[in-house]
């Protein structure tokens, strides 16, 4: 996620999506006119909406989760304009972004987000952040299956990517509990408060995703 690619500064309009619309199912074929609610143990991955926008400034924008990330926005106002960018991506076929909403709570405390990186989403790049009193919670691994679901199944990727800075412990401690591999290290690729960071590029093809998927499957089963 150290590449967020939505930036602020390039993107001064606002198109308003409704703050107040309602959780609706959709189904898999059609995630560009909007995404499907993913249902987790104690949380759910929706549609960002435009109420999102105060709770993820507050959650995204500490020192302890923004310092290996690109600048999230720094104002509310920021965090609509993102949210109503999102919306246009997806509808443009480009991108997914997903609210991760607590049980009990009505907006999001993080994202999970998925890119097209060629036509037609064969490589795509995948990122995710989450308040920091959500993190340890289970929430990240049971969302980061979810999407990658998504992503695979739904979106039809055949390789998703990530990069996370060789000094986030935590991002490339969670990346390599959901199966990605380890490709390599992108040196100085990744400039953050005007110092350079070595990035490891994770990557993950359909093919592991659905071999370690039926064994988690059949895990589940055997216990
Ligand atoms: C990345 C993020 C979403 C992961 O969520 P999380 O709830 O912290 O993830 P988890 O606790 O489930 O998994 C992290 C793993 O990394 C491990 N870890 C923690 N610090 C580590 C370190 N310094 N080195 C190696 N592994 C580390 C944890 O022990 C844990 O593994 P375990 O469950 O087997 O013990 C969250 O930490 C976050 O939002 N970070 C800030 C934003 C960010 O960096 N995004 C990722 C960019 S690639």
């Amino acid at each position: 996620m150290e590449k967020m690619p939505f930036q602020p500064e390039l993107n001064r309009t606002t198109t308003m999506v409704n703050a107040t619309a309602t959780q609706t199912t959709v189904t898999t074929s059609d995630w560009k006119a909007g995404l499907p609610v993913l249902t987790g143990a104690g949380f759910t991955l929706r549609e960002l909406r435009l109420d999102d926008a105060a709770s993820l400034l507050a959650m995204l924008t500490t020192e302890e989760v923004s310092r290996f990330i690109s600048p999230p926005p720094t104002t509310v106002e920021g965090f609509e304009r993102f949210i109503a960018w999102t919306q246009r991506e997806r509808q443009a076929g480009n991108y997914a972004c997903f609210a991760v909403v607590p049980t009990g709570m009505s907006v999001a405390v993080g994202i999970f987000q998925v890119r097209s990186l060629e036509p037609g989403f064969g490589t795509a790049e995948w990122g995710f952040a989450l308040g920091s009193q959500f993190w340890g919670t289970g929430v990240f691994i049971e969302g980061a299956r979810l999407v990658l679901d998504f992503a695979f199944d739904t979106i039809g990727a055949r390789r998703l990517e990530a990069r996370a800075a060789v000094a986030n412990g935590r991002g490339n401690g969670a990346l390599r509990k959901v199966g990605a591999v380890q490709e390599g290290v992108l040196r100085r690729s990744f400039l953050r408060n005007g110092q350079y960071h070595d990035q490891v590029l994770w990557g993950i093809l359909a093919e592991d995703w659905r071999m370690q998927r039926q064994s988690l499957q059949f895990a589940a089963v055997v216990h």
